[in-house]
């Protein structure tokens, strides 16, 4: 990973962390571009907490005076979850970003998980892969002559001189060629390594392959809900591309977070002696090898569930009574 050395003095209690790391197996790994990640990782986009910051609107914009959350939790959180083996980063520039009240595709912003983890990671562990994504603006889309912009923030914001993974986030488009072209440009000026694909319809995964390779796509999935990706997931295992959904803890609880509270869930973390959020990332895990979970948590505790989960094995009939909920 190239690196600029922003915030490298306060990176001192990394290296102790790295020495816990535990040791990758490779049923337990995936292969993400040219590096092995666990395929357990983090998504960033709960780092501020889920809950009342959701309710802050334009029109209100007061109600949370200061959103942004103690920056020594959030820092510990993010060094706690690499110490317990995590080198797969899921953010964006606009994480934390949670949804109106209202409205189902709203988009508000306190724009910040990105320095937080530039200061609490860097300087960056070489195994550590961060992705991220490019798109959603609070003024919907970017055009794609806005998208460059866009990657550099994300260079500034992370210290970063190339980005491991930047995912184009479609909301709308018939085509996605004209905005991944963009990217694909960025790739081949150094800014960017590899490319994916979010919030796709499966139409778009050749509409971008035929300009630049897709490593990984990711979607909305998880027990009882988004099983319309059911067949763009097993597309993306036919071409050693990764699945990466987003959403698979807390499900049809989407921007508001928590964990669904499905009965067959539940019954089934009882028998396993778990929690209902280890077996919805279990579940994730058994789709295939080229799933990656991507849980996201405020909560150190959870955190470190979450990756527990990596151990929890599904039996056939337990695995045959998650895929039967309905899905949303
Ligand atoms: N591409 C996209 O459009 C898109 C959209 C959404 C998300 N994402 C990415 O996908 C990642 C995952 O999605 P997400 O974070 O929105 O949702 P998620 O991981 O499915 O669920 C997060 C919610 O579940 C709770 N939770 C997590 N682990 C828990 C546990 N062990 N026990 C109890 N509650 C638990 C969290 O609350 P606590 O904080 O209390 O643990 C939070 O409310 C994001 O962080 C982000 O990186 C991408």
């Amino acid at each position: 990973m190239h690196r600029t050395d922003v915030d490298a003095d306060l990176s001192s209690n990394l290296a102790s962390g790295s020495a816990n790391r535990k040791t990758a197996n490779p049923v337990e790994t995936w292969k993400l571009g040219e590096q092995l990640v666990n395929r357990i990782g983090f998504g960033a986009k709960r780092l501020g907490g889920s809950g009342p910051i959701a309710h802050r609107t334009p029109d209100t914009p007061t109600a949370v005076p200061d959103a942004r959350p103690d920056s020594e939790r959030v820092t510990t959180l993010l060094r706690r979850a690499v110490e317990l083996g995590v080198n797969h980063l899921d953010t964006a520039a606009f994480y934390p970003s949670y949804g109106r009240p209202g409205e189902q595709h709203g988009f508000h912003s306190l724009d910040w998980a990105n320095d937080a983890i530039r200061r609490a990671l860097t300087p960056y562990a070489d195994d550590l892969f961060i992705a991220t994504k490019v798109g959603p603006t609070e003024h919907g889309l970017a055009r794609p002559d806005q998208l460059r912009q866009l990657v550099e923030d994300n260079l500034r914001q992370l210290g970063l001189e190339t980005l491991d993974l930047v995912y184009l986030r479609q909301h709308g488009l018939t085509s996605v060629a004209e905005h991944f072209g963009v990217l694909a440009e960025l790739r081949q000026a150094g800014l960017i390594r590899h490319l994916g694909l979010s919030n796709i319809r499966p139409g778009h995964l050749p509409q971008a392959q035929e300009i630049a390779p897709v490593i990984a796509v990711q979607n909305r999935y998880g027990v009882g809900f988004g099983r319309i990706n059911d067949g763009l997931l097993a597309a993306c295992g036919e071409q050693g591309i990764a699945f990466v959904p987003f959403f698979a803890v807390t499900a049809t609880g989407r921007e508001e977070g928590g964990v669904a509270d499905t009965d067959p869930v539940v019954a089934i973390s009882r028998d396993h002696g778990a929690t209902p959020a280890q077996i919805r990332i279990a579940w994730t895990l058994a789709k295939g090898p080229h799933v990656l979970a991507i849980p996201g948590t405020s909560n150190p505790g959870h955190l470190a569930e979450n990756l527990a989960a990596g151990s929890i094995t599904l039996s056939p009939g337990q695995l045959a009574t998650l895929d039967a909920i309905p899905s949303d």
